[in-house]
């Protein structure tokens, strides 16, 4: 069989094959650089950035439970300045796209941080983080409110020329709706899921498990409810949707892909087996191979 053609393309990007690893999973990349050659993934998103930097949540952040974790670390992250200074050089010899995840308090903050990010050599997209709570309006969630993350979306795309991914929260009735008003605000791209809203109980000590009471379920778990997602999304927009929520294996992946996912993120897995995004690219290659596929675009979407 010829070579076989991983590529994918996400907005004005072109990835190697459609493997990306997710925000907050895979700290700034260079604590898995021991594991394997950085650049043979599609993307890699470093953990979520915010203008100012933030201590995150008071521990225990982080609960086992059954097919999955319950993290609540609370968006800790050293800001955009430091992140800058500190972090972005060490991207400079990769080769592969990297994108920022991040995220702001009010619309305003928003749209401060896609503006600076905007020339940065070396930064291919930008992945929307829309799962905060608006502070200026009460704590509402931009990402579970279609109008509210509509406007956020729109403000967003004007302040940048970079291809635009909008990550999706899982935490709401219809993310159909979801994906079409950021679609229609202007994104390149969505990704979804983030984490489920969750709680872990103590009956010894008959209080929380997590510091924050409240966190983000994700892993094994949550990946039939991931899949159902993504193919409603797949059937409600045009652009390109990145699927992920309990990856843990080239099969999962292929699942994703199957329903109409371009490329895919892995997450937890990292946690586990640092070198799960490796093992994704070479379980899709002998997968495409098995069933004499040459392109992997031609598989995107071939489900039901
Ligand atoms: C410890 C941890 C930290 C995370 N931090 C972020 C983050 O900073 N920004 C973000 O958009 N998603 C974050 N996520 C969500 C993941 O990127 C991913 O959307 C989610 O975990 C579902 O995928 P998975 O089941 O493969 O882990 C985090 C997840 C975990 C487990």
């Amino acid at each position: 069989m010829e070579e076989l053609d991983l590529t994918v393309r996400i907005g004005r990007m072109t990835l190697k094959n459609p493997v990306i690893v997710s925000s907050g999973t895979f700290g700034f990349g260079e604590e898995f650089e021991h594991f394997f050659d950085l650049s043979r993934l599609g993307a890699i998103i470093p953990k979520g950035i915010s203008l100012k930097p933030m201590a995150g949540n008071r521990p225990p952040r982080i609960f086992e439970t059954e097919g999955g974790i319950i993290n609540s670390i609370g968006l800790q992250n050293p800001g955009f300045q430091e992140f800058m200074k500190n972090k972005l050089p060490y991207y400079k010899n990769l080769k592969t796209h990297l994108i920022i995840n991040f995220f702001g308090n009010t619309q305003k903050e928003y749209v401060e941080l896609a503006r600076r990010f905007d020339d940065v050599p070396g930064i291919s997209g930008l992945e929307v983080n829309i799962s905060c709570p608006n502070v200026k309006r009460g704590g509402i969630v931009f990402g579970t409110d279609p109008k509210m993350a509509y406007r956020l979306v729109q403000a967003v795309r004007k302040s940048t020329a970079l291809t635009l991914v909008v990550k999706l929260s899982p935490n709401v009735t219809d993310i159909a709706l979801m994906a079409k008003s950021v679609e229609e605000g202007g994104a390149d791209a969505v990704s979804l899921v983030n984490t489920f809203r969750a709680l872990a109980v103590n009956i010894h000590t008959k209080k929380p498990e997590l510091g924050n009471v409240i966190g983000g379920l994700s892993g094994p778990a949550i990946k039939p409810i991931a899949l159902r997602m993504v193919w409603e999304v797949r059937q409600a927009v045009d652009v390109p949707v990145i699927g992920m929520g309990g990856i843990m294996n080239a099969e999962d992946a292929i699942e994703f892909i199957l329903v109409g996912a371009s490329a895919v993120q892995i997450g937890t897995a990292n946690l586990i087996n640092p070198r799960t995004g490796m093992e994704v690219i070479q379980g899709i290659r002998n997968y495409l191979a098995q069933q004499k596929i040459d392109r992997i675009q031609k598989l995107i979407g071939t489900f039901g």
